[in-house]
């Protein structure tokens, strides 16, 4: 990776979707005005200026923040937890729980299949999910297979279409596994979105991105919990 050096603008790397709209308030308490497309999803523009001539704001995939700061293309991200359980890279430090886009990662099944998720008997069980690692864990911690069907997006048709027994997916309001004929039956994690930064960075330019951390935490405690948790 190349450490940013202190004549070039830092880059914070925003998650597209929801997080995106919860994190706008945050972004103006700390001080950050993105170019007015940043919040725009019809926008094709994929890197922004801000209002600071050394900070600019890039949008990506939530699974690719943790990535683009991990190796360094970004020194700071808004990454949900669950990604950051997914991939554990060891190059980033997660300084600040924003407590925006609370949700869950959760298992869950077809309705009506009684009270255990797994049959005692089992050792082996498929998955559909978008992380990968995360279920391998949960389901080797109970002495489990888990066979991963790896998908990207409409987790809920796995169980129906025979791809899966199981998916482990997050949930928010449980509609979209209601809509689908599913039920939650274990929450592995909660989930909230946080700040992270890469470690390198850090050590290279601390008053640089130490600032802009300060920034965000003043801008947390200016928004009470109840706000927050609901956004
Ligand atoms: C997430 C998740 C579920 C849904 C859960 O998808 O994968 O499908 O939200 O929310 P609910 O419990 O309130 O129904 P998202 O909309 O983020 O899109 P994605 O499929 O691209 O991940």
């Amino acid at each position: 990776m190349t450490a940013p050096t202190p004549d070039t603008p830092l880059v914070l790397a925003l998650p597209k979707g929801r997080i995106l709209k919860a994190a706008a308030p945050l972004l103006a308490g700390a001080g950050i005005t993105p170019a007015a497309d940043c919040l725009d999803e019809g926008s094709r523009r994929l890197r922004f200026p801000t209002d600071d001539p050394m900070l600019d704001v890039v949008r990506v995939r939530s699974f690719d923040v943790a990535t683009f700061v991990a190796f360094g293309g970004a020194q700071l991200g808004i990454c949900g937890a669950d990604v950051l359980m997914e991939f554990d890279y060891p190059e980033i430090y997660a300084p600040l729980d924003l407590r925006i886009g609370a949700c869950r990662v959760s298992v869950a099944r077809p309705v009506g299949h009684g009270a255990a998720d797994i049959p005692a008997h089992w050792s082996r069980v498929r998955v559909a999910t978008k992380y990968p690692a995360l279920t391998r864990r949960h389901f080797a911690a109970r002495g489990i297979n888990a066979d991963i069907v790896h998908l990207h997006g409409a987790m809920e048709l796995a169980p129906v279409l025979d791809l899966s027994q199981l998916i482990v997916d997050l949930v928010d309001t449980g509609s979209t596994l209601r809509a689908n004929g599913l039920e939650e039956t274990e929450t592995i994690a909660s989930v909230t979105s946080r700040l992270i930064v890469n470690r390198t960075a850090l050590k290279t330019q601390p008053e640089r991105i130490g600032a802009l951390i300060a920034r965000f935490r003043h801008a947390l405690s200016a928004t009470p919990e109840h706000e927050a948790a609901t956004a």
